[in-house]
């Protein structure tokens, strides 16, 4: 029996949120890891993480991380995507970065598997973008409608989690969680008191970054810039995972029953949806999970074609780690033949 292929996967940003997850993810989907570098700022040197019961030790990001390395995942901010995700695509066979700073590059894919697959293989590049959270769960639970009805328009209200601003939004909540004013406060007012309508910086229409992302990343992973896309964007004091409230406008007309059968059916979406004995998706219940949550399906009487749903899904994990590795996933089972060791 031939043995099973490995890998060799770098992880920038192993300490922090997404990074982290990325060592669970890998570990838990049992990707055929060779060997694990974990690489982080000179803050983390010294420190170790664990991978498969054994310690890892922390490497300073530099481009020897890189070397004979086949696989790179990204779990930093854009500045820093934008210095060294070049630098890895020149050792690896493809670079997976979760920062916005490649998302809307014409030449670089935007994928989210259960969505758009075989992006991953149709850009002339070895670098692949994940979009940002609120959109994964967004297009991964409308994909199956858009795909029978079409979609014309798509109004969304998130709710979204203390995690999805890294370590620093779980430490802000911590804090006023214990009664104390946060050293370094990741959010402009207090999140226990306050759903935060305002998630990164503004733009002259008064759009936040965060919508934008959600109404531009929308469009390009779908291939349809006609898609209308009206985002309202806000933090709310819990720790992880988002939810979404959505109403959309389908092109074509639906029938409620073949709309649950369509998402019931679908790859990683799990429909909950009994509001007579209370059952709907709970950001308590998708928590460490990798499947996007779906329920509160109805009818919604603002559009012709109006349908309305609660979308819930783990930012950390679905909307960054899991996104990230499923990505790796497809390319390892389609590219295996023909990875060289390192590039
Ligand atoms: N959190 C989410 O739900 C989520 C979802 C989707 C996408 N994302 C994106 O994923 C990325 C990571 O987010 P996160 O939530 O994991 O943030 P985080 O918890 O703040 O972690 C940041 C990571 O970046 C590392 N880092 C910072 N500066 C560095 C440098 N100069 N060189 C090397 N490493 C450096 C940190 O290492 P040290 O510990 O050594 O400082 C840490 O490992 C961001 O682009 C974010 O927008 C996050």
């Amino acid at each position: 029996m031939s043995e099973q292929k490995t890998y060799t996967v770098v992880i920038v940003g192993a300490t922090g949120l997404v990074g982290q997850g990325m060592i669970q993810v890998l570990e838990d989907r049992g990707f055929p890891v060779g060997e694990l570098r974990l690489a982080a700022s000179e803050r983390s040197m010294g420190k170790s993480l664990t991978f498969r019961n054994e310690p890892v030790e922390l490497q300073l990001l530099n481009e020897a991380v890189f070397q004979n390395a086949d696989i790179a995942l990204f779990a930093v901010d854009a500045p820093v995507s934008a210095e060294w995700v070049p630098v890895a695509a020149r050792h690896c066979g493809v670079v997976i970065d979760n920062s916005s700073h490649f998302r809307m590059n014409e030449d670089v894919p935007l994928v989210v598997p259960e969505v758009n697959p075989n992006d991953i293989f149709d850009y002339k590049t070895n670098i692949i973008a994940n979009p940002n959270c609120s959109t994964i769960q967004m297009v991964a639970a409308l994909k199956p409608i858009w795909d029978t009805y079409g979609l014309q328009r798509i109004i969304v209200s998130t709710y979204q989690a203390a995690s999805g601003a890294g370590q620093p939004g779980v430490d802000h909540l911590r804090a006023e969680l214990r009664g104390e004013n946060p050293d370094t406060p990741a959010f402009p007012h207090s999140l226990l008191a306050n759903p935060i309508p305002h998630i990164s910086s503004f733009n002259n229409d008064g759009l936040s970054k965060e919508e934008l992302k959600m109404i531009h990343e929308t469009r390009k992973i779908f291939h349809d810039d006609s898609i209308l896309v009206s985002p309202t964007c806000v933090r709310v004091p819990i720790m992880n995972c988002h939810a979404e409230s959505i109403v959309i406008e389908t092109a074509e007309p639906y029938e409620l029953g073949d709309v649950r059968s369509l998402l019931s059916d679908a790859p990683n979406i799990v429909v909950i949806d009994d509001v007579e004995n209370a059952q709907y998706p709970l950001p308590s219940e998708a928590d460490g999970k990798d499947e996007v949550f779906v329920g509160r399906l109805r009818r919604d009487a603002v559009f012709p074609n109006g349908l309305a749903m609660w979308v819930v899904a783990d930012n950390v994990r679905k909307g960054a780690a899991t996104n990230a590795v499923q990505i790796a996933e497809q390319w390892v089972q389609r590219k295996h033949t023909e990875i060289p060791t390192g590039k």
